[in-house]
């Protein structure tokens, strides 16, 4: 049983809470979570993906971070150590195959959305969405996305960023980037939580009841499999993001407890990015199935109306960028772990390779918005959502399944125990849960979706 890691450790239990909360909170509270909820009806959709966070998610955060600790390498690797030493078969490696592979796909999306995010960074602080109104917002946003150069340029970017950290390191580059950034972003958040209270008059309350009520008659077995994605997306679950940051977790901290942190702080974050969106959506009468422009339409406009607002708008996009980054590495790092353990070559190197696959990929995310706007993948879907239908609602669900039978079902209990100073009790309820109940759920969701 290794203490430590090759690659590194977080300083203090605090710091891994940071930085796993940095790869939890990114666009997928503040940009997926509001347009995935509005154009699934809201209410029921919320109550479903907030059941999923708690009883299939917490568990979830909590085995994949009990295998991290427990093997302190990347998770291919750590799954193949763990089945050896629990007398199984080391074939379970596969799901961190999976995981490293699905990695691959999100970031390549994920890079494409950020890079949007840059690019409004730099029109915010030029004035270019000064005052806008719902219309024009929404005709800004098109006419960038189509613009394929300046998306790729973006794009291109947004990965070598990404890169340049997954390149420095485990302690180097995201320890000190998530201690500032993840409380500034949350600061700025309640700000604009406060603005939304305060100016959008009865639309707020128009906004809180889309997104809390409770309309049984809208939710379809494809919806709950939304919410469910979203919550394993949101949470980073299914891939091996959070076994990865476990294995660089000091030995002392309580895993149940840290896992319920994170699970909050990401939930708190999402919850507040849809009170801030939701009303603008109904105080501008903007249709509330504009798709992933979303956050690009509604947040200019409060911004464009608000008193300092090219300032706080330019700060806000920076700190949303941030909040991508901090989570674009994690979804790398497993990968780069598991090279960076197999092979001779250097860190930055392995960095650099992984990076060029991904910007590849994600030049078909890229081009969805403009060249390739008619090319059907899967479905009747177009390259981008493809690549998010298969990640979110495929890959991390049945990711997350196995990943949770192998923690019940193969691994010894002994091994789990070991990392959980929790009452025999209580760990038995735990192993319940990851053996029986977390499987099933996610299995009978996906059976009805299919037989619909
Ligand atoms: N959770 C992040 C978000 O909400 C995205 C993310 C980071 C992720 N690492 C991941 C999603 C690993 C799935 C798997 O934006």
């Amino acid at each position: 049983m290794a203490e430590q890691s090759i690659h590194g450790m977080w300083s203090s239990r605090l710091i891994f809470v940071l930085a796993a909360a940095g790869s939890a909170v990114g666009l997928g509270n503040i940009w997926r979570f509001p347009y995935v909820t509005a154009e699934n009806g809201g209410g029921a959709f919320v109550l479903v993906y907030l059941g999923c966070i708690a009883l299939i998610g917490v568990p979830i955060v909590i085995a994949e971070v009990v295998l991290g600790r427990e093997g302190r390498q990347s998770p291919i690797n750590t799954m193949a150590e763990l089945s050896r030493r629990s007398g199984r078969s080391t074939f379970w490696q596969v799901v961190g195959w999976m995981g490293a592979g699905t990695g691959f796909i999100i970031l390549s999306v994920y890079s494409v959305i950020a890079g949007w995010v840059m690019a409004y960074v730099v029109r915010m602080a030029s004035g270019d969405l000064a005052g806008v109104d719902a219309a024009s917002a929404g005709a800004a946003f098109e006419g960038f996305t189509q613009d394929a150069t300046s998306v790729l340029g973006w794009h291109t970017l947004f990965m070598i960023l990404t890169m340049f950290i997954v390149a420095r390191g485990v302690g180097r580059g995201i320890e000190v980037a998530v201690k500032y950034l993840m409380p500034a972003l949350f600061f700025l958040l309640s700000m604009l939580v406060v603005y939304s209270v305060v100016t959008t008059g009865p639309a707020f309350a128009e906004g809180l009841a889309f997104m809390f009520s409770f309309k049984f008659e809208q939710l379809s077995w494809a919806a709950v499999l939304l919410a469910m994605g979203q919550a394993f997306f949101t949470l980073s679950l299914g891939m091996g993001t959070m076994m990865t940051y476990g294995a660089y977790m000091p030995s002392k901290a309580s895993i149940p407890r840290t896992a319920a942190m994170i699970a909050v702080l990401d939930t708190s974050v999402a919850i507040m990015a849809g009170i801030v969106i939701f009303p603008l959506v109904f105080a501008n009468d903007l249709t509330s199935s504009s798709g992933p422009g979303l956050m690009f339409v509604t947040l200019p406009i409060a911004f464009g109306q608000m008193t300092g607002g090219q300032i706080f708008g330019t700060t806000f996009f920076v700190l949303v960028s941030f909040a991508a980054v901090t989570s674009s590495i994690s979804m790398i790092e497993p990968a780069c772990a598991w090279l960076v353990e197999r092979t001779r070559l250097s860190r930055p190197k392995v960095a650099a390779l992984l990076g060029a696959i991904a910007w590849l990929l994600g030049l078909g995310s890229a081009f969805s918005f403009n060249y390739w706007n008619d090319l059907q993948l899967i479905g009747g879907l177009n390259f981008f959502e493809s690549m998010d239908y298969l990640a979110n609602n495929i890959m991390l669900p049945l990711g997350g399944m196995l990943i949770a039978l192998f923690t019940g079902w193969v691994v010894d209990r002994s091994i789990v125990r070991h990392q959980m100073s929790v009452s025999d009790a209580s760990l038995t309820f735990f192993l319940w849960i990851v053996r029986v109940v977390a499987p099933t759920a996610v299995f009978v969701v996906f059976v009805m979706t299919l037989l619909r």
